[in-house]
């Protein structure tokens, strides 16, 4: 396994996020690369978490296949001797790319985000606590926080390239895409996160609330992109600690936040970056955090080579 900060790869680099690094294969095609960055509270922190970049492209790679009876998606696929027949030049490169990398049909993104949230939590609570809305439409009154909503809620964002998405209405999206495929991409993304929902619930993980994105490929057919339904993209609960009418412990992340939150509580550290360092066994912690998602959700043992 190589522990990875920052790819470095011989292809033209279009985006770093906070996360994963976008390459430009062809004009119809992109390479994702996720590495074992971490972020809590919206900032990344300097130690890499082992297996994370892995674990991150193999549960999109897992919802992929499984969700290509909902809806099409970018993804063509992510395995690297595939990928290395495809694009030679990465050859020397395997090393770094092991499980982390992805093959995907290149879009033009829509500019939302499509949020869908099945509990209330986060700003949707927020929200509702302030207004008693969701996405500015009015929700049942008397929930608590963390209560599951049935049915799910669309709540779109806009997508905005610095600083925090803005939690939009329907109706702008609507204003934004035209109602057709603002329409569209809203009953993709219930599709798509019911099915989720469901397959995880059976084992053991409450998924919280995602957001998909969706773009246009060159020939005009939409389609689900980016990543899905991982750790990143989710709040992710476990199923045997729900407990309505607080904040949930996340599945993935709760050894980083407890040990940021300390730091917090008592001034060390202000919440902006440079966050303070992780300690090897907070680390080891998140790292076994994500394997064991990748385990309950797929069913499967992470490859060796990962
Ligand atoms: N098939 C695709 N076609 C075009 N763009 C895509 C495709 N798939 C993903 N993208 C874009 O790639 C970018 C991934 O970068 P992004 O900044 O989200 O990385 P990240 O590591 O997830 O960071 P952050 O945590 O800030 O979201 C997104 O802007 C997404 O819209
Ligand atoms: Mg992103």
């Amino acid at each position: 396994m190589t522990l990875l900060a920052e790819s470095l790869l011989p292809l033209p680099l279009l985006r770093r996020g906070k996360v994963r690094e976008v390459y430009e294969v062809d004009t119809r095609h992109l390479l994702l690369v996720a590495s074992d960055r971490v972020s809590a509270f919206d900032v990344v922190l300097r130690e890499p978490i082992p297996h994370k970049g892995a674990v991150l492209t193999q549960i999109s790679a897992f919802w992929f296949e499984r969700l290509s009876n909902v809806f099409p998606s970018h993804f063509i696929t992510a395995d690297v001797a595939q990928i290395v027949d495809r694009v030679p030049s990465l050859r020397a490169h395997v090393g770094q790319m092991a499980g982390r990398v992805m093959l995907v049909r290149r879009t033009e993104p829509v500019l939302f985000e499509c949020v869908v949230r099945g509990y209330l939590t986060g700003s949707a609570w927020a929200e509702y606590k302030k207004s008693g809305t969701l996405a500015g439409e009015a929700l049942q009154s008397g929930l608590r926080e963390s209560d599951r909503l049935d049915p799910p809620v669309f709540s779109p964002a806009t997508k905005a390239d610095t600083g925090h998405d803005e939690n939009v209405t329907f109706d702008r999206v609507a204003a934004g895409l035209g109602p057709t495929l603002a329409g569209r991409v809203r009953d993709a993304s219930f599709a798509l996160y019911q099915a989720g929902r469901d397959h995880a619930a059976t084992r053991g993980i409450i998924i919280a609330d995602t957001k998909f994105e969706f773009g246009t490929d060159l020939d005009g057919t939409v389609r689900l992109i980016d990543e899905v339904l991982t750790p990143d993209s989710s709040r992710f609960w476990p199923a045997d600690r729900y407990q309505p009418g607080r904040a949930q412990p996340s599945f993935d992340k709760q050894p980083l936040r407890d040990y940021l939150s300390e730091f917090r509580g008592d001034g060390r550290w202000n919440g902006e970056a440079p966050p303070p360092s992780l300690p090897p066994e907070v680390v080891e912690a998140t790292s076994l955090r994500y394997l064991e998602a990748y385990r309950r959700l797929t069913g499967r043992e992470l490859g060796a080579a990962s």
